[in-house]
């Protein structure tokens, strides 16, 4: 398996349609090597779809997708062993306790027992799951699936991060050490590619930013250059994401919803 790459995300002229709807429109997108990147955009933009393409679990019926130097759609298995992905609605084995579902998930990367069982405990650990991690998965709240969702996507040191909204459950501390790991990781050189809705977050934590609307790519870049698109010299992404998609007509909205 290649993993001499120049690129750590290669989408070329990629096109994904359900049925009539086209989810993903004509996208290029290029990050390098232990880039941040959020993809920001409303909801049924393409975030997902576009996630998903990556680990070749949805196929573009056009363009090419290359992962860490790897065709996404010759050798989705060799993408999967290399790459963390949480999804958006992970679906954990509920029935299993946290410590057995993490335990299963480092089989599942072929670790060694040593290193997954420390691992496992520093997560656990740096999360706030330790004492829990005996307790049905099924028992956890909403904030601790999330956790493991995330450890499990972290826990066999991946060359690339694919987080599908990863901080929308969590509290603030957790948040916090989540975005400094991540921070953390990219001085190793690690890659991560993130959706969000929360935009501080995204202005915070990505070197890079980009909107989609309606499965296209409306604007890329840091947030000097956002700011530019925008002709908004001193805003923040908020503003310049409304004014971009086109949804910055909120007091009319709100106005009509209080009629
Ligand atoms: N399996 C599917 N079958 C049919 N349509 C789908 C499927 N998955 C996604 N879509 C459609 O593709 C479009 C993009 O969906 P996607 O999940 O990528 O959006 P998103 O940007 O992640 O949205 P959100 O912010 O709500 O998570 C939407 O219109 C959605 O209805
Ligand atoms: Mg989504």
């Amino acid at each position: 398996m290649s993993t001499n790459y120049a690129n750590a995300v290669e989408l070329k002229n990629v096109t994904k349609r359900y049925n009539e709807l086209v989810a993903v429109n004509n996208l290029n997108l290029t990050l390098s090597q232990g880039e941040i990147f959020g993809l920001l955009g409303p909801n049924g933009s393409g975030k997902s779809t576009t996630l998903k393409m990556l680990l070749g679990l949805v196929q573009p019926e056009e363009g090419s997708v290359h992962v860490l130097g790897i065709d996404a759609k010759k050798d989705p298995v060799a993408i999967k062993k290399l790459v963390g992905y949480a999804p958006e609605a992970p679906h954990l084995y509920e029935f299993l306790t946290g410590i057995e579902f993490l335990d299963f998930i480092g089989d599942i990367y072929g670790m060694h027992t040593e290193e997954k069982r420390s691992r496992i405990n520093e997560y656990l650990k740096a999360l706030q799951l330790e004492g829990r991690e005996g307790d049905m998965i099924s028992s956890y709240s909403e904030g601790m699936k999330q956790k493991v969702a995330l450890i499990s996507a972290f826990l066999h040191k991946p060359k690339l991060l694919i987080l599908d909204e990863p901080l929308n459950a969590l509290d603030p501390r957790t948040a916090r050490i989540v975005k400094d790991f991540l921070q953390e990781l990219k001085q190793q050189g690690v890659t991560t590619i993130m959706s969000t809705h929360i935009l501080e977050i995204a202005q915070a934590v990505c070197d890079r930013i980009g909107i989609m609307y309606q499965g296209k790519l409306l604007a890329l870049g840091n947030m000097e250059e956002l700011r530019r698109m925008a002709s908004m010299p001193s805003s923040g992404l908020e503003d310049i994401f409304l004014k971009l998609t086109g949804t910055g007509d909120i007091k009319a909205v709100v106005e009509e919803l209080v009629k």
